[in-house]
Formats: C-alpha cells, structure tokens, sequence
C-alpha cells in the first residue's frame, strides 16, 4: 500500500479537508484522522473526514492512540468533544493505546472495527508452514498473556471514574501550563 501524505491547515495544524479530497483516487482505500495528533495534540475534524468516506465509499481510520482513553472521557470530565467514534457513521475503525493513557503495560494496544467483516482481514493463517498450520489473530504475530492479564488488571484498577479523574487532571494542569 502506498501511503500518501496530506498536508495540515497552516494555520489550525488540522488536516486539510481540500487536500485530502484533492488526494483521493480509485485505488484510495481509507482516510485516517488523529484524535488527537501527537506532537501538537490537534484533533482532527472525525465528522468531516468520515464525510468524505462515505461519499466515496472508502474506509475511515481514527488513530486515537495517544487519546484513547482521554477523549472518551473528556465530557464526563467537563471538557465536552465533538463526536469521534463509531457514533460518526463512516468511521470504520478506531485504534485506542491501552498502554498510554490506559496505563496498561506497552504492546498493548487495541483496534476496533465497525464490522466484524472488516475484523476477519486482520487475521493471518499461514498453510504451508513446515511447522503446520500457523493462525494468528493479528499481523504483528503470538504475543504474551502476560501483557494482556496486565492490560485488563490496569483497566480493572483504573474503572471508568479513575480514568475521569486522570482526564481531568491532565485537562485542567494543561489549561494551568497554558495560562502561565
Ligand atoms: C497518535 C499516535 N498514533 C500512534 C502512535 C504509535 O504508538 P506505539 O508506539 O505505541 O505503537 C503514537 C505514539 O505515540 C501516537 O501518539
């Protein structure tokens, strides 16, 4: 697959919707939007992007890594977000870091799907190992249990309230850095 880079507003640092419709061709099999970016923390316009997918009937990724498990929480937190997830139609999959703001073990991370149809091409099965038959529910290959007792232990501890209070606080000392 060919990536193809769009360039952000100079301005917002959002994507720009022009130029990414501009970029869009037969062989365009999704769109992805951060939510929010790393380096600025900018979130994309989700709403806009999945526009543009349905309208050409290609996927829509959202890269919710970093914010995965901030922006879900950021209404409860008092900082209300436009919508991002699967509630926008189009979006077709999100990917969520439960080892950042999860704080969960590294190599954790999760992607969900619209549709368990998009979910089955994830899968690798491998026929003609010497080994035998070698499935693997994911690319990257086997992984430890370990990282994934951990990840849910994490989640366990955490609960939806601590995450709340986390966003909160990340929120409000950003705002503190920002007024200073
Ligand atoms: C928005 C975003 N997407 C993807 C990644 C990649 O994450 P990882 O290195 O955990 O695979 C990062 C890393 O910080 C990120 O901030």
């Amino acid at each position: 697959m060919k990536l193809i880079l769009v360039p952000v507003d100079e301005k917002t640092r959002k994507c720009n919707l022009r130029a990414m419709r501009r970029a869009i061709t037969k062989n365009t099999v999704l769109l992805v939007g951060s939510c929010p970016s790393y380096p600025h923390g900018i979130i994309d316009p989700i709403e806009e992007i999945a526009k543009l997918g349905k309208k050409y009937n290609i996927g829509v990724h959202v890269d919710c890594c970093l914010g995965g498990f901030l922006v879900p929480f950021m209404k409860d937190a008092g900082f209300p977000l436009a919508p991002f997830d699967f509630s926008v139609e189009g979006v077709t999959s999100i990917s969520a870091d439960t080892h950042k703001y999860g704080y969960a073990p590294k190599r954790s991370s999760v992607i969900l799907y619209r549709s368990h149809e998009l979910r089955h091409h994830q899968f690798f099965v491998s026929t003609d190992w010497t080994g035998g038959i070698y499935a693997c529910p994911t690319i990257p290959g086997s992984r430890s249990g370990g990282i994934i007792a951990g990840c849910w232990t994490a989640m366990m501890y955490m609960g939806e309230e601590g995450y709340v209070d986390c966003t909160r606080t990340i929120i409000e000392t950003r705002q503190y850095i920002e007024e200073g």
